[in-house]
C-alpha cells in the first residue's frame, strides 16, 4: 500500500501515511487512487471527525507527482493524471471536517498543493516547502498556483514558482501558510486534534466552507453568508447544547445535528 492508516491516535482522528519512502512518497497513480478511496471513507464515516496526513521515512512529506510517470510524452495520460489531481484535491478541500497536515520534511510539487488543500499545517523544523515544476520545464496542475497565490499574495508566490525557491517551515510560519514549526508533530498532532474535537462538527463544516467560498465572494455577500449560517447553527441541537453547556459549566456533548 501506499497510503497507510495508523493505528488509530485518538478516538474520531484519522491519520494516513504517504508511504513510498524511498522515492520521497512521489503521487504515482495509485498512490492517488488510494488518497482518492481514502478521503471518500472519511467522508462516508460520522466516526471520522478530523484528517491527519503525513509522510512516511522522515524526509519528505510527498516530493510531488512521480516524474517517471511523466517520461515519454503520453500526452493523454498526463491529462488524465492531472485532471484527477485536481479533483482528488478539490474534494480533499472541501472535506466538511478538518484535516491536519503535518510536513517533516519536503513538500514539493504536488505534496504542497496537497497542505495547501488541508486546513492546519505543521511542520518541522527541517521541512522544505515549494512549487518547483518550472524547472522541470512544466508548472504546477492541481490548483497550486492559485491556492498559493491567495494564501501568500503576488511576491512571495513569485519566489517560489519563478525563482523554484524551497522555503523553510519558519518561512511558512511567517507567511501564514503554517500554524505551527515543531520538532515534536507528533505532540502538536495531539494537540491539534484534541482541540478541533472540541468544536461542533456541524459549526466547524460551515466554517471551514465560510473560510473557502467566503473568500472568493464580495465581501458584503461573503457576510450574508456568514450570519446565515450563524442563523442555522443557532438553532441546531448543537448550538443550543453548546450555551447551556458554558451557563451549567460542563463540557458539551456534540451529536453533530
Ligand atoms: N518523482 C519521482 N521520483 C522522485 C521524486 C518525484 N517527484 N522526488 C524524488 N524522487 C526519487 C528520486 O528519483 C530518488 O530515486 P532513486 O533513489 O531511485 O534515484 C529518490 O526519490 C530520492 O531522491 P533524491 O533526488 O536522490 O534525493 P535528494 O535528497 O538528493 O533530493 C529533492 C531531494 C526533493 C530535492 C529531489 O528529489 C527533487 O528535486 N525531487 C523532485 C521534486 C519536484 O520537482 N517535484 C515536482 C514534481 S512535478
Amino acid at each position: 500500500m501506499a497510503l497507510i492508516e495508523t493505528s488509530e491516535l485518538m478516538p474520531g482522528v484519522r491519520q494516513f501515511l504517504f508511504n513510498r519512502p524511498d522515492k520521497l512518497n512521489a503521487l504515482s497513480s495509485p498512490l492517488m487512487a488510494e488518497l482518492d478511496a481514502a478521503i471518500d471513507a472519511a467522508a462516508a464515516d460520522p466516526a471520522v471527525r478530523v484528517l491527519v496526513l503525513r509522510g512516511a521515512g522522515g524526509k519528505a512529506f510527498v516530493a510531488g507527482a512521480d516524474i517517471a510517470e511523466y517520461q515519454g510524452d503520453k500526452r493523454a495520460a498526463f491529462i488524465a493524471y492531472q485532471m484527477n489531481s485536481r479533483r482528488i484535491f478539490d474534494k480533499l478541500e472541501r472535506l466538511p471536517k478538518p484535516v491536519i497536515c503535518a510536513i517533516d520534511g519536503f513538500a514539493l510539487g504536488g505534496g504542497f498543493e496537497i497542505a495547501l488543500c488541508c486546513d492546519i499545517i505543521l511542520c518541522a523544523e527541517a521541512a522544505q516547502l515549494g512549487l518547483p515544476e518550472g524547472r522541470l520545464g512544466l508548472s504546477p496542475g492541481g490548483g497550486g498556483t492559485q491556492r498559493l497565490v491567495r494564501a501568500v499574495g503576488k511576491y512571495a508566490a513569485s519566489d517560489l514558482m519563478l525563482a523554484g525557491w524551497r522555503m523553510s517551515g519558519r518561512r511558512a510560519y511567517e507567511l501564514g501558510v503554517v500554524a505551527e514549526v515543531t520538532d515534536d508533530l507528533d505532540n502538536a498532532i495531539a494537540k491539534r486534534a484534541r482541540a478541533c474535537l472540541k468544536i461542533a462538527p456541524l459549526a466547524q463544516a460551515e466554517m471551514k466552507r465560510l473560510i473557502r467560498e467566503g473568500s472568493e465572494a464580495p465581501i458584503e455577500t461573503a457576510k450574508s453568508y456568514e450570519q446565515e449560517v450563524l442563523f442555522r447553527l443557532y438553532s441546531t441541537s448543537d448550538g443550543q447544547e453548546g450555551i447551556d453547556a458554558f451557563l451549567e459549566k460542563r463540557d458539551p456533548q456534540f451529536k453533530g445535528e
